[in-house]
Order: structure tokens, then sequence, then C-alpha cells
């Protein structure tokens, strides 16, 4: 009797685990027409946001940069990439069209997780020594003109109201970031306050956000690129916009006729959202409630979070993991997306790295198969949801363009280069697969054909590198 016992229970917390999954593949599902009208509502706010100031969800922030990289700057330049878990610095040797980047030295510091929820100018020194550290350790093959000050590009992967090309304040912290004091300030100000107490001698010639760094590093190399985006922690884009199609934009009308938008597409809702009560539990909890809702949706700071949500619910309601809960799986980001991936992309037949992960990560020892399926299924939707409507907000922007169909009347379809760059995208191989193939399903064959989708890797570091360049403060000098 205990056996039977034993076997209907086992069988209604299947049955209960089953339903629940259902659920979660039901309310995340995203059928072609809803994604449709995802890139509509996109579209839509992207109009609204370029119409006026708070017009929209949709910030579509003015960067300040109306000529992208052509290949002629030369020169010595440093970036610094903030925005992340990670900071990076980067010198640069520039030498023209022929020669490009004749030589560069990246370098990666973590930051301290205290720095990211502590005060302003401590998060500013920290940054500000590293860079002293690193600039005092450039080699005699790296060359700037006696007398002249070292320039930066800064990557300030956060949004920022731009008042030029080298200043700007930060409207808001996002990704876990939640610093006193600095929203309102001008950010280059904070930098260069930081750079002098380190006794430095640099200037910060641009600021950029890393989608305008990546989509400036990548036209670097290619003239179609005109849409950057990021998948990483967080998730934004920028892209090529038409001065005129800038309402909101009083300034003089660039030479070029064009201006870089940062979008802040984190920050895109719909109604037309697939969301959950996973999205909703994962929205209260954290930093920023009601913002960046699209981010929490597609984000590498999120999908192993919404995992975590879904497994706490099976655990709890289906004893998915026995008789008890895992306590280790209600501390909230324990599981990021990284492990999240590893078993995604599990291959063996008994899905021994779930196994292994459940074990190691969570202290759950020895899963049956059938649990680490449902394990694989809960993170295949939760990544595809997401890899989907990044997909849709790509085709949002290609639709506001015009690139999102053929020519008619048999004339050339320009090429269109989407460049992407992230963690998330770079190695979440199902999420970028599954990205490009939506991208191509949405656009159809023939539309499809002209546009290409690359992985621009490290490019926002360079990008903001090529972006000091162009806007050095002895680029009068030379051509005049
Ligand atoms: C967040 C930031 C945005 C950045 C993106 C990717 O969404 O608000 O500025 O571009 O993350 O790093």
């Amino acid at each position: 009797a205990l056996v039977v016992r034993h076997r209907m229970r086992s069988s209604g917390r299947c049955a209960r685990a089953a339903a629940l999954l259902k659920e979660l593949e039901e309310r995340c599902a995203t059928p072609l027409g809803k994604l449709r009208q995802v890139a509509d509502a996109m579209m839509v706010e992207m109009h609204a946001g370029l119409a006026s100031e708070g017009g929209s969800k949709l910030k579509m922030l003015i960067s300040y940069v109306d000529k992208l990289p052509t290949g002629d700057e030369t020169g010595l330049f440093y970036a610094l990439d903030l925005g992340g878990t990670n900071f990076r610095v980067l010198r640069v040797q520039l030498g023209g069209k022929e020669q490009r980047v004749v030589k560069k030295e990246p370098k990666e510091v973590s930051i301290p997780p205290h720095l990211m929820v502590g005060g302003s100018d401590e998060l500013f020194d920290f940054i500000a020594s590293a860079l002293a550290e690193f600039v005092a350790s450039e080699g005699e093959d790296f060359h700037i003109p006696v007398g002249r000050q070292r320039e930066l590009g800064f990557t300030f992967s956060f949004p920022v109201r731009q008042t030029s090309i080298a200043s700007g304040t930060l409207i808001k912290w996002t990704k876990g970031f939640n610093i006193e004091g600095t929203v309102g300030e001008d950010v280059v100000a904070e930098l260069t306050r930081a750079i002098e107490r380190q006794c430095l001698d640099m200037r910060v010639s641009a600021l950029v956000n890393d989608t305008i760094g990546t989509l400036a590093g990548a036209r670097y190399y290619d003239n179609d690129v005109i849409v950057g985006v990021i998948l990483g922690t967080g998730t934004n884009a920028a892209y090529v916009e038409r001065a005129h199609a800038i309402p909101k934009w009083h300034g003089l009308l660039p030479k070029s006729g064009e201006m870089v938008i940062n979008m802040e597409w984190g920050n895109f809702r719909s109604s037309h959202l697939p969301t959950t009560d996973y999205d909703q539990t994962l929205d209260t909890e954290s930093l920023n409630p009601g913002e960046q809702i699209f981010e929490k949706l597609i984000s590498g700071m999120y999908l192993g979070e919404i995992l975590r949500n879904v497994l706490l619910r099976l655990a709890n309601e289906a004893a998915l993991f026995g008789d008890s809960v895992p306590p280790k799986l209600e501390t909230p980001f324990i599981l990021r997306t990284p492990v999240m991936s590893a078993m995604h992309h599990d291959n063996s037949p008994d899905l021994k790295v779930v196994g292994t992960k459940l074990k190691e990560l969570l202290g759950i020892p020895n899963t049956s198969l059938k649990t680490r399926k449902v394990v694989v299924q809960a993170c295949d939707i939760i990544a595809k949801r997401g890899a989907r409507l990044a997909a849709a907000g790509i085709v949002g922007i290609l639709k506001k363009i015009g690139r999102d169909s053929a020519a008619k009347d048999g004339g050339d379809t320009p090429r269109t280069v989407v460049a992407i760059d992230g963690g998330l995208y770079e190695h979440y191989n199902i999420f970028s697969e599954c990205l490009r193939s939506t991208v191509k399903e949405m656009l159809g064959e023939e539309a499809s054909a002209s546009v290409v989708i690359k992985l621009a890797n490290d490019g926002s570091s360079i990008g903001a590198a090529l972006l000091a360049a162009s806007h050095s403060q002895y680029l009068d000098v030379e051509e005049s």
C-alpha cells in the first residue's frame, strides 16, 4: 500500500509540474502575430520619443554623434568602458585608412560589488585610479606627440541626457547599480574630477553609451552598419536616424543630416509583451520596480533570475526537488545566466551538466532525468521568449527606418548591418541562434537577404576611442 501511495503521490507531482510548465509556456508564447505587434509598438514609441522629451517610455536620447568613424582617425587614444560587472580600459594607436588599428592593449578590471551600491566619489576614484595605473604602464610602441594631453572616450552604459559630445547628466541607474549622488550630475565632470585627484593629465573627448560605441566600432570596418545592439547584463539599441525625423532636436542641422539615437529600449513596455507572475515577482523585488521592463524579460542580468523564480515555484508546488524546498533556491540571483546557458546547452543523454549544476550550485543531490528535463524545458521557454522579443525590437527599428523590406520594382535593396555585442549574445548560442532565425522569420526570405546580423565583439571600447579621435581637441589645429 505504501508503494502505491508513493507512486500516486509522485504521479500527482509530475502532473502538477507538467501543468505549471504548460502554463509558463502559454504565458510566454511569442507567435509571429504577437511579435509583429511588439515590433509595431516599438516603432510607435520610437516616433513618440523622437517627437518630444518625455513623449514615450523610450527616451530616444540624442547622442551628439552625427558622424561615425571613417577610418581616417589617427593617433593614440584611450577608452574606458563602465556598465556591467567589469569595466575595461583600452589604449589604441590608430594609423588611418591603410593601417587602421596599429596596436591596441585592453585590460579588464572587475568592480567590487560594494562599489556598485556605494557613493559616487568612491566609484569614480576607483575607476580613475585603475585608469592611472593603466596609463602608467604605457609602452614605448604607443606614441603621443610631445606637449599633448592624452584623450579618452568614455563609454558609460546608462541612460544619460547628453548636453554635448563630451558631457551629460545621468538620468537613472540601471542593471543593479544604485549609487547615491550621481543622478542628475554630469558624469564627465565626475570622472574628470576623479582623474584630477589622481594627478593624471587626461581629457574626456567623447561620452558614449555602449550601444553607440558598438555602432561606431563596427562602422569603422563596415560602412553599412546602422544599428548597434547590446545583449549583455542589460539590453539596449542605438541607430542612425535622419536629423529631419527628430522633431525634438532644435540644434543645428548636422552636415551629415544624421544623428545617432540611443533608444534605451530596455525601458520599453507594452501590453503586447508576454509577461507572467514570475516577471511580476522579479520586478517587485528588483532595485528599480516598474522600470526597464523589456530589459527584465531579455537580458543576462535577469534570465537566470526568472529561471530561479520558476524553479522555486516548481519546488514549492510540485515538489520538483523532493519533499523540501532547497534553501539555496530562495537566494535571489544565485542562478546566473551563464549557468542557465550551460544547462540549456547540455547535450548529454542523461543531462549530466544539469545534474552537476543543480548539485553544486543549489545543493540538490541526485536529480532524476525527468526533473532535469523539466529544468531544461524551463530554460528553453525563458531564453526563447527573450530572444524572440529582442528580435522583434530589431525588426521594429528596421521598420522605423524603412529597412524591413526589399526594394520594389527590381531596384537594389541596400545592405543593412546590425552589430550586436554583449556576453549574452556572444555566449548563449541557443539565444543568439533563435534571435537570428526570428528576425528572418519576421522579415521573410526576400527582405532578410539584405539584412546582416553580426557579432561586434568588444567593439564598444574601440568605438569610444574612435569617437574620441574624431572629436579630439587637436583636430581643428590639424585641419587648419
Ligand atoms: C541598460 C542601460 C543602457 C545600456 C544597456 C546595455 O539598459 O540603461 O544604457 O546600453 O543596459 O548595457
